[in-house]
């Protein structure tokens, strides 16, 4: 496995790199959600490739930029296990340097959710997401169903800007509790751990209803938010049923629905979802 940190040396070993390039984009702290991600990537092409980088351009101010946890041996120990080829690990410095000034800038779809609670995320996302593209030059890109919104934003973009390359969603990798695997959970206390299990049971509820017949979006935005209503450890910022595609808002579901949630425990910021109609 190699690992690189430069721009100029991995745009120097794509062009030795064998066969179809399947990218895997981190910021690391890896989980078995990133390495089912990893894996799906390595049946579908020779090569994978995966970057790990804490983008410091989709943290807002006041996020967790500076405590975001990182164990970068531990994160190539487990790459090396899943046989990726390369590492693409840069530096801020040589991601952003001195005068960089070009952004992309996704609108509509951004607009909403996460959008709407993390001001400027989407920009930074798309941007560095962007770069990964042109420094590794992938023929797919591999990607969470768990944040479905930054799914919906890169396919938006990857159509839109004409880029050259298939975009792969994985499912969401679960505790076995239903918790939603993720590098943040690690915040979480024992209590708040235990209470985090909400968001699972809150999406399960949309399901069964839905499976019960349920068409009105507003019923399941409803009773959802009256269980997690029911956890004292956690505080709503959204409770959503939409459209998978454009994330407006729907009335009546008549065949697919993003239902998405994010939920603070404690001072943790949690996201979830399922699509109901699949
Ligand atoms: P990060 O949060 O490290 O996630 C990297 C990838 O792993 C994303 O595509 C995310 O959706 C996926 N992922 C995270 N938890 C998952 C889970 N439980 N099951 C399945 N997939 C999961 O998302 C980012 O980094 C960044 O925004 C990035 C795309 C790297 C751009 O900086």
């Amino acid at each position: 496995m190699r690992v690189v940190t430069t721009v100029a040396e991995m745009k120097r070993l794509r062009s030795q790199l064998p066969g179809s390039i399947g990218l895997v984009p981190t910021m690391g702290y890896l989980h078995e959600g990133h390495l089912e991600l990893v894996r799906q990537a390595r049946l579908e092409n020779l090569t994978v490739v995966a970057s790990i980088f804490v983008n410091p351009t989709q943290f807002g101010r006041g996020e967790d930029l500076a405590t975001y946890p990182r164990d970068p041996e531990r994160d190539l120990e487990l790459l090396e296990d899943e046989k990726v080829a390369v590492v693409f690990m840069p530096s801020d410095q040589e991601m952003y340097p001195e005068g960089f000034s070009s952004w992309v800038e996704v609108e509509k779809v951004t607009d909403r959710l996460e959008g709407a609670y993390r001001p400027g995320h989407f920009r930074g996302v798309a941007t560095v997401v962007t770069k990964l593209f042109n420094i590794v030059q992938p023929h797919r890109a591999y990607f969470g169903q768990k944040d479905a919104q930054q799914l919906a934003v890169i396919r938006r973009m990857v159509s839109d800007l004409n880029m050259n390359l298939d975009i792969v969603a994985v499912p969401t990798v679960r505790e076995p509790d239903g918790l939603a695997m993720s590098s943040r959970n690690t915040y979480l206390n024992p209590e708040e751990r235990k209470a985090a299990v909400v968001l699972w049971k809150a999406l399960c509820l949309a399901q069964e209803l839905w499976d019960k017949g349920e068409k009105s979006a507003e019923r399941l935005r409803q009773e959802m938010t009256s269980l997690i209503e029911s956890e004292p450890l956690a505080k709503i910022d959204y409770v959503s049923v939409a459209d998978p595609d454009s994330l407006e808002e729907l009335g009546d579901i008549d065949r697919f629905a993003l239902v998405s949630l994010a939920v603070r425990i404690g001072k943790t910021r949690l996201i979830d979802n399922i699509t109901l109609g699949t």
